[in-house]
């Protein structure tokens, strides 16, 4: 399979409804709270809404992605990869675990690690990774390569849970603020199953502070914005604030540009 050949049978210009307001409001922060309570019984409901959200998102930085390659890392099953395509972009998942593609992944997904992706330089103009970065052992690596393969002026969109964001140890949170491995021996005893994710083996405690600080000294993208992904009001501003934003941000969106060469 082709990476980046287009999307079979062709990708739609329709573009897709905007169910709630501007961003940031209140309106859309609740809709998103009410869809993440809802997660576990309604994970369709849930991601759906979150794709259209973070491509709101990306179209607020850089116009329709109608027509754009869009790059999506560590997609998952391909929620925002289907909504980009939704919006006629040219949309390509890759993801490197099967078993998060699921049974019906987009068509043309590629199985493919974030750190090596098997495309040529400056091939995306949008290169998104959404809740990826916690994931991986070694961020720094995980963002050159996002910046390799965006073409220069092109968008980066980059978000994560930082670990000391009250949903920083993922399905054994908040307990993480007293322990990772105590939090996940007590997630076992109360679920009866054992939990997904294991702190330094697929979760990761990445820091605000620490990855504003990799990102800015970089010189091959500038960063455009630092905010809460979520937050209605004041999502910027939370960010600036050392020490409280690690608590306070719940997910850090990072919006980049690729520098020209
Ligand atoms: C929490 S899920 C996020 C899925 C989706 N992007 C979302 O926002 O719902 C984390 C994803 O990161 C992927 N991942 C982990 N390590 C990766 C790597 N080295 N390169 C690319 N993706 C990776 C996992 O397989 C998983 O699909």
């Amino acid at each position: 399979m082709t990476p980046l050949m287009r999307p079979r049978g062709g990708a739609s210009h329709v573009t897709a409804p905007r169910p709630y307001g501007h961003d940031p409001s209140f309106r859309r922060s609740l809709a998103l709270f009410r869809a993440f309570l809802r997660e576990q019984d309604d994970p369709e409901g849930c991601y759906s809404l979150l794709a259209r959200d973070a491509a709101d998102q990306v179209e607020a930085y850089d116009g329709p992605v109608a027509g754009r390659t869009v790059v999506d890392v560590g997609g998952g099953s391909g929620y925002f990869t289907e909504e980009f395509r939704r919006r006629g972009a040219h949309a390509f998942l890759f993801e490197p675990d099967l078993t998060e593609l699921g049974d019906r992944p987009p068509d043309s997904a590629v199985v493919a690690d974030g750190y090596l992706l098997p495309l040529r330089d400056g091939v995306a103009d949008v290169t998104f990774s959404s809740n990826v970065l916690e994931h991986v052992a070694d961020p720094e690596t995980f963002l050159s390569e996002l910046a390799r393969v965006t073409r220069p002026g092109g968008l980066i969109y980059v978000s994560f849970t930082n670990w000391l964001s009250p949903w920083g140890g993922h399905e054994w949170a908040p307990w993480h603020y007293f322990g990772a491995e105590r939090a996940r021996a007590r997630y076992a005893r109360r679920t009866g199953r054992p939990a997904k994710h294991r702190l330094g083996e697929n979760l990761f405690a990445v820091h605000i502070g620490s990855t504003l600080r990799q990102v800015r000294a970089r010189d091959d993208i500038t960063v455009v914005s630092a905010r809460s992904r979520y937050w209605p009001f004041l999502a910027e501003t939370v960010v600036k604030a050392p020490g409280i934003r690690e608590f306070a941000t719940w997910n850090l969106l990072l919006i980049m540009r690729r520098c020209p060469t």
